[in-house]
């Protein structure tokens, strides 16, 4: 257990709020009427940034959630992703919208726009709150970005470390920087 002392907030409530109003105009201005969005979220970690801003984005949507296994050999993600939780809604001819939390070496991201491509979207665009640019092994275009952070481990707003903080209100870096997640993982469910 990382008690919260170990926490420098990074991007507080307020700035998290007005960034996530100005995505949701962006992202209102980029489907013309009648071609509302369908957003998909990976769990665990969007599920608070999709709740601000479906509520920001001033029209009907629908949403989705999937969860994704990635494999590595215990020191490096090997890239290899599975969708442990499909999707409930075909996406066929539907303007799709990926809403992750954040996006590091981008492979589940090139991953998941291969995975939904390969099912027929009308469209297919990508918005990530926060963007580790800096790590990235996998080429992959994200359309709307919240904010590029630095190369540091950071926890709030749904992002945990091993599955503590997601309910904090704010982006924190964790200061006593954990093992990184790609670096982690071995056969286990992502989030
Ligand atoms: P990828 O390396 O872009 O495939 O990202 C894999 C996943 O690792 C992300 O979607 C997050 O769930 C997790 N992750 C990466 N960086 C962080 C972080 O700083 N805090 C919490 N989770 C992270």
């Amino acid at each position: 257990m990382i008690d919260e002392t170990a926490l420098t907030v990074l991007l507080t409530a307020d700035q998290l709020r007005d960034r996530v109003r100005e995505l949701a105009a962006e992202i209102n201005t980029s489907y013309p009427t009648g071609r509302d969005p369908h957003l998909v979220t990976v769990l665990k970690g969007g599920f608070i940034f999709l709740a601000d801003l479906v509520r920001a984005l001033d029209r009907p949507v629908t949403i989705d959630f999937v969860s994704v296994a990635s494999y590595g050999t215990g020191t490096r993600s090997s890239g290899v992703v599975t969708l442990a939780t499909d999707f409930e809604i075909d996406i066929t001819d539907r303007d799709v919208l990926i809403v992750e939390d954040i996006v590091d070496t981008g492979q589940t991201l090139s991953w998941l726009l291969d995975t939904f491509r390969a099912r027929h979207p009308r469209s297919l665009r990508t918005v990530s709150l926060l963007d580790k640019r800096s790590r990235r092994t996998a080429e992959v275009d994200i359309e709307h970005v919240g904010f590029t952070i630095e190369d540091r481990f950071v926890v709030g707003y749904g992002l945990d470390y091993a599955e503590q903080f997601r309910h904090l209100p704010y982006v924190a870096v964790l200061d006593q920087t954990p093992q990184h997640p790609s670096e982690r993982h071995t056969d286990s469910l992502r989030r």
